[in-house]
C-alpha cells in the first residue's frame, strides 16, 4: 500500500532534476502522476521510466507561464485520472538558463526579468489558480511550491531569480490562508544547493566544495532530498502543516555567518 494510493498529482518541471525525482517518488508511493515540462520529450522519458517501474503516469508538454497550457494540464489530470489532489509547482527559469543576464541590478536585462517572473511566479500562480477549483470539487488537496533559499538572503548575482522566489513564498501564504478551511494546504520548499546536474551548473567542484563547508550536514543536496520532503507535504502525514516555507538545505541558512571560517581556524 503506497502512501499516496488513489491520489492524483501534477509535477511541473518534471523532465529533470528535482521535478523528475519527485514525479518518480510520488509514483513509487502509488500516486498517478502527470509529468509536465516545457521539454516535452524529457517529460515523456520520465513518464516511460515511471511506467517501466510499474507506476501510473502521463506526460504533457507545458509552458507554465502560459495560462491555457496550465489549464490544459489540470483538465487532462482530471479527465484521465478522475480528479486532482497534489500539485508540485516546481518549474523555474533558472539563473544559469540566462547566463550572464541575471547579474548586477544596474545591468539587468528587462526581458530576462519579465521572463523569470512569468515562469517562476506567474507559473506558480497559474498552477494554483487552475488546480484549486479541481481540488475543491474533490476532497481538497496539497500544493507544494518550489521556492529557494535565495529568496531569504542578498547575493552578488541572480536578483531576478531570487526576487521571483520571494514572491513564491508570499503567494504560498496567500493560498494557505484563503483555502485552508476548505481542505487545501499550501506549503513551499526552499532547497539549498541541490546537485541536479552535477557540479558543472554550479561553477565546478571547487565552488561546490566551498559551499559544502557552509552546510551543517556532511554533504550538499541531491534531488531525492527534495522529493522526500515533497512526499511528506503531499501526504496525510503533514495534514496539520500549511503556510510553511520549509528549508531543505543542509542548514546552510541556519548558522552564524562565520561558522565555516571558525571551523577552519580550529583545524
Ligand atoms: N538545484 C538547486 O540547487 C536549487 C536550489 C534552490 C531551488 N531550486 C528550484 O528547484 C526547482 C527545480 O530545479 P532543478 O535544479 O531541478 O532544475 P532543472 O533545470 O533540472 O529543472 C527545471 C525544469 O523546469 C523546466 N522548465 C523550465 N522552464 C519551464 C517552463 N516555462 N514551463 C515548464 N517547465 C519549465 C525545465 O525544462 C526543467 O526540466 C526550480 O524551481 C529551482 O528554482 C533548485
Amino acid at each position: 500500500m503506497g502512501r499516496l494510493e488513489e491520489r492524483v498529482a501534477i509535477v511541473t518541471g518534471a523532465a529533470s532534476g528535482i521535478g523528475r525525482a519527485t514525479a518518480i517518488r510520488l509514483a513509487e508511493e502509488a500516486a498517478k502522476v502527470v509529468v509536465a515540462d516545457l521539454d516535452g520529450d524529457g517529460a515523456a522519458t520520465v513518464c516511460d521510466e515511471i511506467r517501466r517501474a510499474g507506476g501510473t503516469a502521463i506526460s504533457m508538454r507545458c509552458d507554465v507561464a502560459d495560462e491555457p497550457q496550465v489549464q490544459a494540464v489540470v483538465e487532462r489530470a482530471c479527465n484521465e485520472f478522475g480528479g486532482l489532489d497534489i500539485l508540485h509547482n516546481n518549474a523555474a527559469a533558472l539563473g544559469p538558463a540566462a547566463p550572464g543576464r541575471d547579474v548586477d541590478v544596474a545591468d539587468l536585462d528587462v526581458d530576462m526579468w519579465d521572463r523569470t517572473m512569468a515562469v517562476n511566479l506567474r507559473g506558480v500562480m497559474l498552477g494554483c489558480k487552475h488546480a484549486i477549483p479541481a481540488m475543491l470539487s474533490g476532497t481538497g488537496g496539497s500544493i507544494i511550491n518550489t521556492s529557494s533559499g535565495s529568496a531569504e538572503v542578498g547575493d552578488l548575482t541572480n536578483p531576478a531569480y531570487a526576487t521571483s522566489k520571494g514572491g513564491v513564498n508570499t503567494f504560498t501564504l496567500q493560498v494557505a490562508a484563503q483555502y485552508g478551511k476548505r481542505g487545501i494546504r499550501c506549503n513551499a520548499i526552499a532547497p539549498g544547493l541541490v546537485l541536479s546536474h552535477g557540479v558543472e551548473r554550479f561553477g565546478g567542484q571547487r565552488y561546490v566544495d566551498m559551499l559544502e563547508e557552509h552546510h551543517l550536514t556532511p554533504r550538499v543536496g541531491v534531488p531525492g532530498d527534495i522529493a522526500n520532503a515533497v512526499l511528506f507535504l503531499a501526504s496525510d502525514e503533514s495534514s496539520f502543516v500549511t503556510g510553511q516555507i520549509l528549508r531543505v538545505d543542509g542548514g546552510i541558512l541556519s548558522h552564524a555567518p562565520p561558522v565555516a571560517d571558525l571551523r577552519r581556524m580550529a583545524r
